[in-house]
């Protein structure tokens, strides 16, 4: 048997649209074994609405990586475990198919490189900053242009609060919002920040991240989409967050802290107060990403 785990990510960290992206320490989990015919076992988030026919994501992905090879898929069994909310801007969907490439790559003997799993997860979810953080874990920054380059840096030592509302975002329908050009400025502005992002969380200048995540790309669009963003976003920062976005194409806001409950405990409230039911999640950066968390059983 083969078990995977996946980490979640929060792609953008504010400026770094399309960029940089962070793995989580929340997990899917996915076990492969031999089987007669194709059977998909569902646990955690998404039971009620997770394919189980080969139209599956993370069916797809294993099969993507018999097809690339040549190779007629062997039918299995798929037990899905999964820690991540779905369609929420923190990698369901990148952790699907990161998991299914995985796991067949261990399935056959490991015959692809980490290159050409992450140009295949790139194919499929179409985001490198999703993906890259869930194959190799810890911070990713990333370029599609035109060659796909992705280099990980390594985590630090700060507490990750997610804010969770109960509703779905779908990224397709998030850059649908996007305008076509930007204003000179704004374009400034993001690369400065972006500048600052980086600066801040390897040289432990947190105080920095204030600035370091602010966005002018992506943010002011979809921010529309949450209710009350910029006043959670506040009440985050007053209860001790050093640099608050949203995370992903949203809906979940990412802060990062080193006070996480009295930052969770705000951004809960202030939600409640808009009428939206949210969850809260105290995370940390996570280190390995699911190329180091494959086992054979
Ligand atoms: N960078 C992408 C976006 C991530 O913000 O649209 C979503 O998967």
């Amino acid at each position: 048997m083969i078990r995977v785990r996946v980490p979640a990510t929060s792609a953008n960290l504010g400026p770094g649209f399309d960029t940089v992206g962070m793995a989580l320490s929340i997990f899917n989990e996915l076990c492969v074994e031999k089987s007669q015919r194709l059977k998909i076992e569902v646990f955690g988030e998404g039971t009620d609405r997770i394919s189980r026919g080969e139209d599956n994501l993370v069916y797809r992905a294993f099969f993507r990586v018999f097809q690339e090879l040549g190779r007629k898929p062997d039918s299995v069994k798929l037990i899905l475990k999964n820690e991540i909310p779905l369609a929420r801007g923190l990698g369901s969907s990148s952790a699907a198919i990161v998991a299914g490439l995985v796991a067949a790559n261990a399935y056959l003997g490991f015959p692809l490189r980490v290159e050409e799993l992450l140009r295949l997860a790139v194919e499929i979810e179409g985001h490198p900053d999703n993906v890259a953080p869930a194959l190799l874990g810890g911070v990713v920054v990333c370029s599609q242009n035109p060659e796909l380059l992705c280099v990980k840096l390594p985590v630090f030592e700060l507490n990750v609060v997610l804010a969770v509302p109960d509703f779905e975002i779908k990224t397709a329908d998030a850059r649908k919002i996007l305008p076509k050009e930007v204003l000179f400025e704004d374009a400034k502005m993001n690369v400065t920040s972006v500048a600052f992002l980086i600066t801040a969380l390897y040289t432990k200048r947190y105080e920095l991240l204030e600035f370091g995540m602010q966005d002018r790309l992506h943010q002011p669009y979809r921010s529309t989409l949450v209710p009350g963003f910029y006043e959670i976003l506040e009440c985050a920062k007053r209860a001790g967050a050093l640099g608050v976005a949203l995370s992903g194409s949203g809906p979940a806001m990412i802060a990062f802290t080193e006070s996480p409950q009295p930052v969770a405990r705000a951004m809960e409230e202030a939600f409640r107060k808009r009428g939206v039911a949210v969850r809260t999640f105290i995370t940390r950066p996570q280190e390995k990403g699911a190329l180091e968390l494959v086992r054979i059983l």
